[in-house]
């Protein structure tokens, strides 16, 4: 029946939840509280694909680059695009790694712009202030609404750790609907956002933690390395981050006074483009590269990856041929919506 919910039942694991007619499964266990893997929401990064056991779906927008021709014939599905037409098994092909936290459940919130601010040339920090607090994990991102555009929403990772204040880093595109604006929008403002979402966030554990961004990416870093510092957590980060020139280095004071409070906090800014104005004495070229030199074993780090998708893949596939258990590596890939 169209109108009737459909029950499905995760493998392994045998948690079930229903998915109410027009909802996709992934909305609907994580509004039922229950976890799966997801990255974007948004049918890109295919982390959210689940082999179906059993039942037939709707596969939604699930872009041809997450989710080939092939792969629906063979019954895998991306879930957050998919929609039960009838009760599904379903199963994920990766374990969990054991350490999620509880899932907390994604709501609508009205919030109103605090402050826009450049933090270099492309890269913009938004607070916005919110009436009521909302709980979210270190390296979880909130969608916003664009603005004179209802119903089109767009993935920011929350870049700080105040649960009435959220910051975020916005890269601008001139011709992008959300971030496009960015620097005409204006104190006091509206922004309707919903979440949180996101299952890349910081792992409790011992093990040393390698981070690692370029751009717009270092968001949900920002978070975490909050998080550290407000926690006392004392394991070791080695924090890779990438940028072309010295100019495009976003809060470098407030990394450098990180650094200073964290001892065991070792940041390692790469630049690839650096150009004698810049006086740069640091490390040159791109981050994979940097960590290919220094990096012989990269078995013992948990790895956060954020930010342009290549560069995710790419130091994903780097760190697993130097070791990375795959329940180790944690990626955040900044898809476009679009
Ligand atoms: C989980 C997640 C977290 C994210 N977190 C952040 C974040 O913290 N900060 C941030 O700035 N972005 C982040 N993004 C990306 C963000 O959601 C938008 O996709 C991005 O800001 C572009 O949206 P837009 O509306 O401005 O442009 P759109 O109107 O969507 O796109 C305009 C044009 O630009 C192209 N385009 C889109 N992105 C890029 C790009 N990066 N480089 C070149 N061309 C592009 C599009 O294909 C399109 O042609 C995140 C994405 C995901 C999935
Ligand atoms: S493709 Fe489903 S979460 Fe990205």
């Amino acid at each position: 029946m169209a109108d009737a919910p459909h029950r499905v039942q995760v493998e392994p694991g045998g948690q079930a939840f229903d998915v109410e007619p027009g909802e996709t499964v992934l909305d609907a266990a994580l509004r039922q509280g229950v976890g799966l893997h997801y990255g974007c929401r948004q049918g890109n990064c295919s982390s959210c694909k689940y082999f179906l056991v059993e039942g037939e779906v709707d596969f939604g927008k699930a872009s041809p680059y997450a989710l080939s021709e092939a792969e629906r014939e063979e019954g895998y599905a991306l879930v957050c695009c998919a929609r039960p037409l009838e009760d599904l098994e379903i199963r994920a092909d990766s374990e969990d790694d054991g350490r999620s936290l509880p899932v907390l459940s994604p709501r609508e919130l009205a919030s109103e712009i605090a402050a826009i601010e450049p933090l270099t040339e492309t890269l913009y920090r938004l607070r916005l202030r919110l009436p009521e607090p909302l709980v979210y994990y270190p390296g979880q991102f909130v969608e916003l609404e664009i603005p004179g555009r209802p119903g089109e929403w767009r993935a920011y990772s929350i870049a700080n750790r105040d649960e009435r204040e959220l910051e975020f880093i916005v890269k601008r595109l001139s011709a992008g609907a959300f971030s496009g604006q960015v620097d005409r929008l204006g104190p006091g403002a509206p922004l309707t956002l919903r979440g949180p979402f996101g299952a890349s966030y910081l792992r409790e554990g011992q093990a040393p933690v390698l981070l690692v961004a370029t751009g717009s990416g270092l968001a949900p870093l920002r978070a975490m390395l909050h998080s550290v510092a407000q926690e006392r957590d004392t394991r070791p980060i080695l924090f890779y981050y990438g940028a072309r020139t010295r100019a495009d280095l976003p809060v470098e004071s407030e990394l450098e006074s990180l650094c200073a409070e964290l001892p065991h906090l070792d940041y390692r800014p790469c630049l690839s483009q650096p150009s004698p104005a810049c006086a740069w004495e640091g490390r040159t070229g791109r981050v994979t590269q940097a960590i290919q030199r220094e990096v012989p074993d990269a078995s013992p780090y948990d790895a956060y990856l954020c930010g342009a998708p290549e560069m995710c893949d790419a130091v994903g596939r780097l760190l697993e041929a130097k070791g990375i258990d795959e329940g180790h590596l944690f990626f955040d890939r900044f898809h476009p919506a679009t």
